[in-house]
């Protein structure tokens, strides 16, 4: 029986092992992580992520070919692979503060590996790492190696939150990077041989390591520059009006372009795109690059801008001044069907408004208000001027509130502003909502998830990203 053991059980940790244990009967697979509580809630009946489809899957397969410990070294020394899916979150201090990626989690993972290793083993980056972690993790290995025989694998997760199970039972494909030495190419075939279970052969594509661990950070950057592409389009659409989702069909109709990925929106969140771009970035300052450095770094200011955009937007319409007023913010994730709010647009978008004031009240139907508190009192770190943000008073967080209900969310409210494009706010009773609404009642869609014309039928102020303004709205312009 070949026996998997994946360090970090995280949102790919987690997820990816459970699929691999549930299309793979024969494969024993367990999930270790220095995190005690995600253990105890991967061992529990309430997962430590909600991920649509996720619960079905684990509880298909805990215990019969699929266990979470904590029992790091052991598992490890026991294993046939290794999957490494720890975090690589961006640097905060030190050299390529700000944008080179953090990997001090990788790396006390590749030193434990080493040390408790008994047999010869496939090592996998699962986690996001630069070009060339790889011969990093080599070197860590075969120095500590004590005659064990390590072959390090890149295998690149491209699974998006709320859709995981989704993506992991129909990959658009699975990339697998390996040494082109007959050792390599067996360990390739390893792992190959682990994905052909359910992943058809032409789906799964081998190449050398380096162009492996290089697509990652490209895919992430192509799709968040549609993004980024796409937002820049919305804010000339508001000057001119055009309409951001007229102009995206039609660019998304031509086969070359494609129609996903092309919803503008308040700004792309998540804890990959920023990170990843960011890492991006700092790879082609190192290698000399500085113009393709910029060009990508151009994607996060735009995104940054789109943020500052929606703030002053709800500001200046509101007649240049949220202070007192209560708005009301729906959705705090950083997109649907997750609970996860890394990077998430809300956090910014909230801090701007406390600071002209505002008075808050968010529902997620995902979020607790722990999370959100300790969201908005975080220093944030700012990517491009490396100096931490002050994070918000104590007496402001707890100003705010945090409530389990739309309507109370919105109760009272000068303004509602839509974060995040959960299913249940496009069905939401906005004649309701309007009527125990303080006038004029604003309603700001950062996702175009509303019927305009049909709210503003019911008398609703409503401004959504790149759709044409109306006169309130032309007569307040904001200062982006
Ligand atoms: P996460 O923070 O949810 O999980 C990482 C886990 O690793 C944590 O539970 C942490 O406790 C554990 N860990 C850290 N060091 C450890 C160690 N030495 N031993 C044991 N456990 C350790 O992160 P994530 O979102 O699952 O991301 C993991 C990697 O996958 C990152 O590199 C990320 O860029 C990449 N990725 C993430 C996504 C996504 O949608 N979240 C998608 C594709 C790729
Ligand atoms: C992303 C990549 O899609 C995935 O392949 C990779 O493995 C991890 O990073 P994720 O961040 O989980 O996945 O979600 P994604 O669906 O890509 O959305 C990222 C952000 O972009 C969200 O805030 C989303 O709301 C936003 N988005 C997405 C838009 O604003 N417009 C779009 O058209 C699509």
């Amino acid at each position: 029986m070949v026996k998997i053991c994946c360090i970090g059980a995280g949102y790919v940790g987690g997820p990816t092992m459970a699929v691999i244990a549930l299309k793979c009967p024969s494969v024993q697979v367990v999930v270790v992580d220095i995190s005690i509580q995600r253990i105890n809630a991967w061992n529990s009946d309430h997962l430590p992520i909600f991920e649509p489809g996720l619960d079905d899957v684990v509880k298909q397969c805990k215990g019969k070919n699929l266990f979470f410990s904590t029992e790091v070294e052991k598992h490890v020394s026991e294993a046939d692979i290794v999957f490494v899916s720890v975090n690589t979150p961006t640097k905060t201090q030190g050299l390529g503060a700000g944008k080179a990626a953090d990997l001090t989690y990788w790396e006390s993972a590749a030193r434990m590996i080493a040390d408790v290793s008994k047999s010869d083993k496939i090592v996998v980056e699962k986690s996001t790492v630069p070009v060339k972690t790889a011969e990093a993790i080599e070197k860590i290995l075969t120095h500590n190696s004590k005659g064990i025989n390590f072959q390090i694998l890149s295998n690149p997760e491209f699974l998006a939150e709320g859709t995981a199970i989704e993506d992991l039972f129909k990959p658009d494909r699975v990339l697998i990077g390996g040494r082109e030495t007959p050792e390599g190419a067996k360990a390739v075939q390893a792992l190959k041989d682990v994905y052909a279970h359910w992943v058809p052969e032409d789906r799964i594509i081998c190449t050398n390591l380096w162009s492996a661990e290089l697509s990652k950070l490209a895919a992430n950057a192509f799709l968040a520059q549609r993004i980024s592409s796409v937002n820049a389009m919305s804010a000339l659409c508001e000057a001119t009006g055009a309409d951001v989702t007229q102009v995206s069909h039609a660019v998304g109709k031509d086969t070359r372009i494609g129609p996903k990925f092309l919803n503008a929106s308040v700004g792309f969140g998540g804890s990959c795109f920023q990170k990843d771009i960011l890492n991006l970035v700092y790879i082609c300052d190192c290698n000399g690059l500085p113009e393709v450095a910029n060009y990508w770094k151009q994607v996060i200011k735009v995104n940054d801008y789109q943020k500052t955009r929606f703030v002053n937007r709800i500001v200046s319409s509101m007649f240049n001044t949220v202070s007192g007023k209560k708005v009301a913010v729906l959705g705090f994730a950083f997109k649907k069907d997750t609970g996860d709010t890394r990077e998430t647009p809300a956090i910014d978008v909230c801090k701007g408004l406390i600071g002209d004031k505002a008075k808050l009240s968010i529902y997620d139907p995902q979020v607790s208000e722990e999370q959100i508190q300790r969201d908005l009192s975080m220093k944030k770190f700012d990517w491009d001027h490396p100096t931490h943000l002050q994070p918000m008073s104590p007496t402001a967080v707890k100003a705010l509130q945090v409530v389990w209900d739309a309507y109370e969310a919105t109760k009272d409210a000068h303004a509602v502003a839509i974060m995040t494009e959960w299913d249940e706010f496009k069905t939401l009773d906005y004649q309701r909502i309007y009527d125990n609404m303080q006038k004029p009642a604003f309603l700001f869609d950062g996702r175009n998830i509303v019927d305009v014309e049909k709210l503003r039928k019911i008398g609703f102020i409503v401004y959504s990203i790149g759709k044409p303004l109306d006169q309130w709205l032309k007569d307040m312009p904001a200062v982006a």
